[in-house]
């Protein structure tokens, strides 16, 4: 699966995470890693803190301590949250932050003329531009919807030009938090092949609490609990371990 890197590089890694709240620790020494071409999903219970793990890793908050380094290098902690963007760590939210009233086109352009910091008029996108805009048409499904508006769309295909203005700006990793929230059984399972295409190009972090989702999708697996990082390994590791039954289904079911 991996095409392009060795599975030692890693793209991301946390030590000893901290974050607290008025007292209340989000994220309790939290240590994570991903390699480099990975799509990793992370899932937990309701406030085990995987939310907070992503706004750390894109600047939005600071802990109270450990360390975050990006790409073998970057000190995340020390690097503002625009450089994080610059450098190559896409964040998708929920509400995907798409242009309605422009077309699904122009708003892949808008997102590409961000990226090379240019502001342009619209029709003069570069043959670069306009290549890589064409490519992620393709990749995200929306072709056949190119000059569409795109306040038009469906919720799903929402998402996924949301998707598309990220990939123009060819991230190394990125980052969704729970990206199938409201879609159908039919868009889930797109956006979970377009995730393993995308994985092909950069590393992906899926936030998902969807558990069908990640059986039909995901690979590794890491589950966070209070904080903490409480088991990690393939779908079928964690979905047998006894902790990761305990916090998701409660005690009653592991006793006679
Ligand atoms: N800005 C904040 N101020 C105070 N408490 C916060 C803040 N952000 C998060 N928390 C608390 O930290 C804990 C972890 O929140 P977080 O949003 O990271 O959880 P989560 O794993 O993403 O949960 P969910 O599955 O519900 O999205 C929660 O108890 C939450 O209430
Ligand atoms: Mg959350």
């Amino acid at each position: 699966m991996q095409t392009n890197t060795t599975p030692t590089e890693i793209i991301l890694s946390v030590q000893n995470l901290t974050v607290s709240f008025d007292g209340f620790k989000a994220l309790d020494g939290l240590d994570f890693a991903m390699a480099d071409g990975e799509l990793r999903f992370v899932i937990g219970p309701n406030g085990a803190g995987k939310t907070t793990l992503l706004d750390v890793v894109t600047g939005k908050t600071r802990p109270q301590q450990g360390a975050v380094t990006f790409n073998g290098g970057l000190n995340v902690l020390r690097t503002p949250e625009h450089q994080l963007v610059q450098k190559g760590i896409g964040r998708k939210f929920q509400t995907p932050t798409i242009f309605g009233s422009l077309t699904v086109f122009e708003n892949l352009e808008a997102a590409a003329g961000f990226n090379d910091g240019i502001v342009r008029v619209f029709g003069r996108v570069s043959a670069d531009d306009r290549a890589k805009i064409e490519q992620t048409l393709e990749l995200i499904g929306l072709h056949g919807r190119a000059h569409v508006r795109a306040g038009i769309l469906a919720h799903g295909e929402k998402q996924w030009l949301e998707i598309g203005m990220l990939l123009v700006q060819e991230p190394r990793l990125l980052l969704l938090d729970e990206p199938v929230a409201g879609m159908t059984r039919q868009e889930r399972n797109r956006t979970g092949e377009l995730l393993q295409a995308i994985a092909q190009r950069c590393s992906v972090l899926v936030v998902e609490h969807d558990m069908e989702f990640m059986r039909s999708f995901a690979t590794t697996v890491s589950v966070l609990h209070m904080g903490k990082l409480l088991c990690q390994g393939s779908v079928q590791t964690v979905q047998n371990d006894p902790r990761v039954i305990e916090v998701y289904l409660g005690r009653s079911h592991q006793q006679h």
